[in-house]
């Protein structure tokens, strides 16, 4: 692939995003070019509006906003001004049901299996408090997860550890961006009562082996909470197929639905067995009654709480529309195809790839090492060039369904150019922005 060098210079703040495509003309390969031609899923580029202010690579933090977003916070007002209260009942009132089921036919879950809450760390302690207290004299106490959790994650756990008598076991990584499998499943044993993992790393994009995990899991009595932010809308998979017992994930990434919007997945035949303990009005089998006693709801709604953030769903729902008429599958196609063009010009520029280079281990970020990578990832930004930094890992970069092969070459030769003109300079002695 050809290096697009001397961008840099011509892009300024503020410089038109156009003016950074023009200086690549004429200096496209004939693959590239192809490729830009026969690409179906570039005609969904002019749906999301940042696409046309910057080389968007972040998909992996916050995924592009749809133009239609707009409409539906719109109707969502309009909703609110015109028909009051009575919303709740047309509609409001099922929403966190509703558009669960959207996320559900991305993440493989049957309808009626996934409910809507605010986050990733509210779902976790929701199916934690299922299990506490521990029985007296349980010997199941033992909660395993590797240290490349993502640390909200971790927090809920280690917060509930001491009080409960839980022990957690940390599983190690040797480079700090992969866990060896088998290391993961020897940790699993007849004491363990959880094992909430990440399918994919947030820091790596390395893509844990769900089904051994949850296999061995199973085989001792465990049960398995897959975190799936980092997977749903870029891998393809079916939480029924790797039967866990719980996936939980958010919208803010991959799924374009921005924040507010978090999920859960309770497997059909634990549903009406749990009962937890973070609750409230709406999981209760009839809310509008106002009794004074808890009569946990017969299905999904069990695993619901107080009330819900309706515009976070009416932003989401947009999203889910186009990554369910897309397909993971197309998405998971492209992401492969395009995240091995950045290793092969990342490496071919002189540097380090720290995700996996085997296409089957690694979701849709590619993570790049330099020295000076958090520098340079501000200095990325401040052209318009929007990447994230994680200690260890490097610059996280994410194409997605929406990005175009050239994209690629101009963040790569950007980073090169900052590199030699040591244009990081300004920004050393930061972290991450965000
Ligand atoms: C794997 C993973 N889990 C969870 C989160 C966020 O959790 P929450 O929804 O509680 O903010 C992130 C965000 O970066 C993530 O990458």
């Amino acid at each position: 692939m050809p290096a697009c060098e001397g961008n840099a210079l011509a892009i300024s703040r503020g410089h038109s995003f156009l003016k950074i495509l023009a200086g690549l003309c004429g200096r496209l390969s004939a693959e590239q070019t192809e490729n830009s031609l026969t690409d179906e899923l570039l005609k969904w580029r002019s749906e999301f509006p940042i696409l046309d202010r910057a080389v968007y690579l972040i998909s992996h933090s916050l995924g592009a906003m749809p133009r239609a977003t707009y409409d539906r916070l719109q109707e969502y007002a309009d909703i609110w001004a015109t028909r009051g209260v009575r919303a709740w009942a047309e509609g409001w009132w099922d929403m966190p049901v509703t558009v669960g089921n959207d996320v559900g036919r991305i993440i493989g879950a049957e309808p009626g299996t996934v409910v809507m809450h605010q986050n990733v760390s509210i779902c976790q302690s929701l199916i934690l408090s299922c299990f506490l207290p521990l029985p007296k004299d349980s010997k199941r106490t033992r909660i395993v997860y590797s240290e490349l959790n993502f640390p909200s994650v971790m927090y809920v756990y280690e917060a509930h550890a001491r009080e409960h008598g839980l022990r957690i076991e940390m599983v190690k990584s040797d480079d700090g961006m992969t866990v060896p499998l088998e290391r993961m499943l020897s940790a699993i044993d007849e004491e363990t009562l959880l094992v909430p993992i990440s399918h994919v790393l947030y820091k790596s994009a390395f893509l844990q082996d769900a089904k051994a995990i949850t296999k061995r899991a199973h085989e001792v009595g465990a049960r398995v909470i897959l975190d799936t932010y980092q997977s749903a809308g870029t891998v393809p998979f079916s939480v029924r197929e790797l039967n866990v017992d719980f996936a939980t994930g958010g919208s803010v990434k991959w799924l374009c639905g921005g924040p507010g919007a978090g999920y859960l997945y309770v497997r059909p035949d634990l549903i009406d067995q749990l009962e937890p303990k973070t609750t409230g009005w709406m999981a209760h089998e009839s809310p509008f009654a106002f009794e004074t006693e808890m009569h946990y709801a017969p299905n999904i709604t069990r695993f619901l709480h107080g009330s819900p953030a309706i515009p976070a769903l009416y932003a989401a729902e947009s999203g889910y529309r186009i990554i369910n008429e897309i397909g993971v599958e197309a998405i998971r196609e492209k992401s492969m195809r395009q995240t091995g063009a950045l290793i092969e010009l990342a490496e071919a520029t002189g540097f380090r790839v720290t995700s996996p280079k085997n296409p089957e281990q690694r979701g849709g970020t590619i993570t790049v090492w330099d020295d000076n990578a958090a520098a340079i990832t501000k200095e990325l930004i401040r052209r318009e060039f929007i990447v994230d930094y994680r200690p260890g890992a490097g610059v996280r970069i994410s194409p997605h369904f929406y990005t175009k092969d050239e994209e690629l070459d101009l963040v790569i030769s950007e980073m090169k150019t900052i590199r030699e003109t040591r244009a990081y300079a300004a920004h050393e002695r930061v972290g991450a922005a965000f």
